[in-house]
């Protein structure tokens, strides 16, 4: 993969398929300047081949505790086609991580990472964001972020059997232990209700309706892009709203968050219509 280090609109990437691609692709950002001053320095790293997920884990300067797992679906379209988004849905725990994957992850990613931050100086308190992709060869590091991920958070909290503050105090003190930390035996679904034009541009002012008709038990609506006019919510940017369904598994919990969706209307709304799809060909 022949990347334009600098800024590119999001164009500036080449996954090349052969040798000579990649070539062709180095002499056009750096010979030919086809990104301008933004291809004179190039980033060249190994294609990944295979499925993308998450893991977040609670870190607290020493000790790591990872969460359950999440997958993200960033494509603004069904089968992950058309361009990338913020996050058009996640759900967790994400099958694609099994046992054994979240166990290399946690001793071969994220453990290096905190010790390796340590002997740079940095202890490191918080939230630590892998973004993974799952190969043949076992996990890879596609990003990582210093915070909670989005829309990965609002499928994996609500799972979540316990106090956050705690946790999360704990980090901060230094006294994090893995018995602090537990889980539903759940499954969560989040699906991101966006406004017409998104992801290239977005649209305001479009009344919601329907808030008041979700369930009252295990379905959370996140407001991201929404404001209140007139005492009516309205969209107000690109992803409007995240409704999360928790229920005892994942095919039951895509079910309860579809037929909430469906309850929610603004004009223009993009919603994919599968989400969590991928997570239940791995449970087939
Ligand atoms: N879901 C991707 C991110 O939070 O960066």
């Amino acid at each position: 993969v022949v990347k334009a280090d600098g800024l590119a609109a999001g164009k500036g990437v080449v996954v090349a398929q052969t040798e000579a691609e990649a070539i062709e692709a180095v002499n056009a950002m750096m010979e030919d300047h086809i990104f301008g001053a933004s291809g004179g320095r190039i980033v060249i790293e190994e294609c990944m081949v295979g499925e993308e997920a998450s893991l977040l884990a609670f870190v607290d300067g020493k000790t790591i505790v990872p969460m359950i797992s999440a997958q993200d679906h960033k494509r603004i379209f069904d089968n992950d086609e058309g361009p990338n988004t913020g996050g058009m849905g996640a759900y967790a725990p994400a099958p694609v991580v099994t046992p054994e994957i979240r166990k290399e992850v946690e001793e071969k990613i994220l453990k290096p990472v905190v010790d390796g931050l340590k002997q740079e100086g940095i202890t490191y308190q918080g939230c630590l964001y892998a973004g993974l992709m799952i190969t043949a060869d076992g996990p890879k590091v596609v990003e990582f972020n210093c915070r909670f991920g989005d829309p990965e958070t609002q499928a994996v909290l609500p799972l979540l059997d316990g106090d956050l503050a705690q946790i999360m105090y704990a980090c901060a003190k230094g006294t994090l232990t893995a018995d602090m930390v537990h889980w539903k035996d759940a499954a969560a679904c989040c699906v991101i209700m966006a406004s017409a034009g998104y992801p290239a541009s977005s649209h305001k002012g479009d009344v919601i309706s329907g808030l008041d008709a979700v369930d009252k038990e295990d379905v959370m609506v996140f407001h991201s892009g929404t404001a209140k006019k007139d005492g009516q919510y309205v969209t107000d940017g690109g992803r409007v709203l995240g409704v999360t369904a928790v229920a005892g598994d994942l095919k039951s919990a895509i079910e309860k968050a579809y037929a909430n969706v469906k309850r929610i209307h603004f004009d223009g709304q993009q919603v994919r219509s599968d989400i969590g799809a991928k997570g239940l060909k791995h449970l087939k």
